[in-house]
């Protein structure tokens, strides 16, 4: 049963009002939310929803539309702005990004009297609470933070104290922050941070799960054409979503694949990558990955985005592969742009490469590569999967920030790292889907351990996941 306050709450992120006849009338149906989804999508002109309107949708529908099995709800690329010049082109991307957070934090009740960034200095012997963008993160020689902050009004520099509980999370540049400050009487002296508030996941969120029996397998980092791709664990894999090997009965039920990123190991990605690769043209690449899905039974429905490896535009958000690759694949599998979120019979996933895990983790002490579900909850913290500019992840100049996660999925999902991870955290099922590629020198080099052929079978109607291993042999893991 829905939340009757998570209702309310998913109409406000819309900007929609919703009126108390409606509210009933959408909790007495069996699928209040995939209606309001539905409603908000082809209702532009009612700002307040009223029964009447829903009413409307209902007498269209008779009974409770049908969820359908794949619906798209936001892909993060969207098409650039021919004549911004670079430098408009990413002021608009960055004030798009603040006031989004913006809007998330400004009712926090944790952040009172907030105040433009400008006039903190002006609140003497005060306490007042601002909504920045983390512009520089500096120690003083005592340890001290000195964080400098802006929004559209200015900027201003405050004192995080060293060893207070303020400073034990690192800040990132470019996140969107909530901070509350007490400014100082004493002259010179930097506004205090007396609390840290970031955006998170909203108490009383949505969540969606399928009403009838429907499983999706989460897997990422196929990297077709390497020489180190795991030919036998994908035949195991194959072999299971036909029902050909263990858990029948399990596979029975997989109606959707995701793949979260490199789907084939492309070209010119590293330096000297031909002398790992088996394919080295990028066309037959794709061919190989379209005749891979085709030995998943045409019934099963695959998701997949494009991560570094794939032959788009690397800056993120990246767009879905061009026509001329798509038409080498199957007809069961879309491929859509890096992030996406979409709903599989109703359950709200967002899929993301994750390369941003390259520029968070060496901005956080303690973020390990083999522990991707601690970076993942620091993106739902921040409400951004890669917030950093001008680092290691190029990011498309584009009018709407992409990265920002609105709205909150049922499921992340997450690769690039090829290591493996889930956790509940929240009520949003977090998974990093493992790889189909063994280790590479690249990771080597790196000192990070793969987990590869991990497969995470999903159970939509309760989130329930149980993991295959698929790694050397027929998989490990099944019930
Ligand atoms: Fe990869």
């Amino acid at each position: 049963m829905m939340e009757k306050n998570g209702l309310i709450r998913f109409f406000e992120e819309h900007n929609r009002l919703l009126d108390p006849g409606a509210l009933d009338l959408l909790l007495s149906q069996a699928h209040p939310l995939d209606l309001s989804r539905t409603i908000l999508e082809e209702d532009r002109e009612d700002i307040v929803i009223t029964a009447k309107v829903v009413g409307r949708y209902l007498a269209g529908t008779r009974r409770p539309p049908e969820v359908p099995s794949f619906r798209m709800i936001a892909q993060g690329y969207s098409v650039p702005t021919r004549s911004a010049e670079p430098r408009e082109a990413f002021h608009a991307l960055f004030t798009d990004r603040f006031r989004r957070l913006h809007h998330l934090l400004r009712s926090r009740s944790e952040l009172k009297n907030i105040v433009p960034v400008s006039s903190v200095a002006g609140h003497v012997g005060e306490e007042v609470s601002l909504i920045g963008m983390v512009k520089e993160v500096r120690s003083t020689k005592n340890r001290h933070l000195l964080l400098t902050l802006d929004d559209p009004s200015g900027e201003t520099t405050v004192l995080v104290p060293a060893d207070s509980p303020q400073s034990k999370e690192p800040f990132l540049p470019d996140e969107v922050v909530g901070l509350r400050l007490w400014v100082s009487k004493e002259e010179g002296k930097f506004a205090r941070v007396k609390e840290v508030v970031r955006p998170g996941l909203s108490g009383g969120r949505t969540s969606g799960r399928s009403a009838k029996p429907s499983r999706t397998v989460f897997i990422s980092d196929l990297h077709v054409g390497s020489k180190m791709f795991l030919h036998d664990s994908w035949d195991q894999l194959t072999a299971f979503l036909r029902g050909e090997s263990v858990n029948p009965e399990l596979a029975q039920e997989v109606r959707h694949v995701v793949i979260a990123g490199d789907l084939v190991d492309g070209i010119g990605i590293y330096p000297n990558q031909e002398k790992d690769l088996e394919i080295t043209d990028i066309i037959e690449q794709y061919r190989e990955f379209g005749r891979r899905m085709r030995e998943i039974p045409s019934t099963v429905q695959i998701v997949a985005i494009p991560g570094n490896h794939d032959a788009v535009c690397p800056a993120e958000p990246q767009p879905p592969l061009a026509n001329e690759l798509l038409k080498l694949l199957p007809p069961n599998l879309e491929v859509v742009g890096n992030p996406s979120t979409f709903a599989l019979d109703g359950v709200v996933v967002e899929a993301y490469h994750g390369r941003g895990f390259d520029d968070i983790i060496p901005n956080i002490p303690s973020a390990r590569y083999e522990r991707p579900t601690e970076v993942m909850k620091r993106m739902l913290a921040m409400r951004h999967l890669s917030p950093i500019f001008g680092d290691k992840i190029p990011l498309a100049p584009l009018a709407r920030d992409g990265l920002v996660v609105d709205p909150v999925p049922d499921v992340l999902v997450t690769g690039h790292t090829h290591t493996s991870g889930e956790e509940v955290y929240r009520g949003v099922l977090l998974l990093n889907a493992s790889a189909w590629i063994g280790e590479t020198e690249y990771q080597r080099m790196r000192n990070v351990k793969p987990d590869p052929a991990q497969a995470y079978v999903v159970d939509l109607t309760n989130l329930g996941v149980t993991k295959l291993d698929f790694f050397g042999g027929p998989p490990k893991g099944a019930r």
